[in-house]
């Protein structure tokens, strides 16, 4: 099937998890710089976070009142005419994030002017859609309760032509991709710091599967592994 080129692009701890309070700490600092540096370097179509990554990166937790929307329209995928460029690609099950505005807004250009991209089940409100439209969003359907992780990325690339992805988390995304198969390349950047015990995996609820090592470099004095899918 095809579909666009995926790497899953990740900060991890020294003992593999990318969640938790470890990120903040002052020994994570440096590469942290150095994932950014590598995301902007990125000869990439744009990046794909799950739902609560999208929520606490850009939305904040901000959710419109869509009730007050008198207009319901139909769940058929939904292309505005000018688009093109670097996208961010969310993963919504649901269609609970409350964008702003259909561009990132944020001042790293790795980021910032990003054009936000939904990924959506069925089971979505009407009106959300309706608001997605008013903010000129666009949206596709893969599933009809859950995110059927293949289907999105083999429209993702045969109706938008997005030849390559990295994912950025976290953890439930990074699982669900890994055990649809669906991870080409690994970027791992790692934190000298091991996580507490309520951090999650790089790929949470995992199944065994196997990568070689393709590069290792020291980059600042932080150590960035490049994996590829055997
Ligand atoms: N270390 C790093 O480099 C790095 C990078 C990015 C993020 N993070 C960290 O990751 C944390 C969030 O990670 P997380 O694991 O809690 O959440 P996540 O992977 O960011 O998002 C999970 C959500 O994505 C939605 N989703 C859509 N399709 C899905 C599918 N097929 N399978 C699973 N989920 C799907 C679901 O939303 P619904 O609940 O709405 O259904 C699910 O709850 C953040 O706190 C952030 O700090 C770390």
């Amino acid at each position: 099937m095809q579909r666009p080129y995926i790497t899953c692009h990740m900060v991890t701890s020294l003992d593999s998890k990318v969640t938790g309070d470890f990120l903040f700490r002052k020994e994570c600092e440096k590469a942290t710089e150095v994932y950014y540096d590598i995301n902007r370097s990125a000869k990439c179509n744009g990046f794909i976070c799950g739902r609560t990554t999208m929520e606490e990166s850009f939305t904040q937790g901000y959710f419109p009142f869509i009730e007050n929307l008198d207009e319901v329209v139909d769940r058929v995928d939904f292309i505005p005419d000018d688009l093109s460029g670097f996208y961010a690609v969310a993963f919504d099950t649901n269609g609970k994030l409350g964008w702003k505005s259909n561009r990132i807004i944020d001042d790293d250009p790795g980021y910032g002017g990003a054009q936000v991209f939904e990924v959506l089940s069925e089971n979505v409100d009407g009106k959300y859609l309706f608001y997605l439209q008013m903010l000129e969003i666009p949206y596709i359907f893969a599933g009809e309760t859950e995110i059927d992780i293949n289907l999105a990325l083999h429209k993702l690339k045969t109706i938008y032509n997005i030849d390559s992805l990295l994912l950025e988390g976290g953890s439930e995304i990074n699982g669900a991709f890994e055990r649809a198969d669906a991870i080409d390349e690994l970027s791992l950047v790692i934190a000298p710091v091991v996580a507490d015990k309520d951090s999650k995996s790089l790929f949470n609820d995992s199944v065994i599967s196997d990568y070689e090592l393709i590069k290792a470099d020291t980059v600042n004095g932080v150590l960035v592994l490049n994996y590829k899918k055997i």
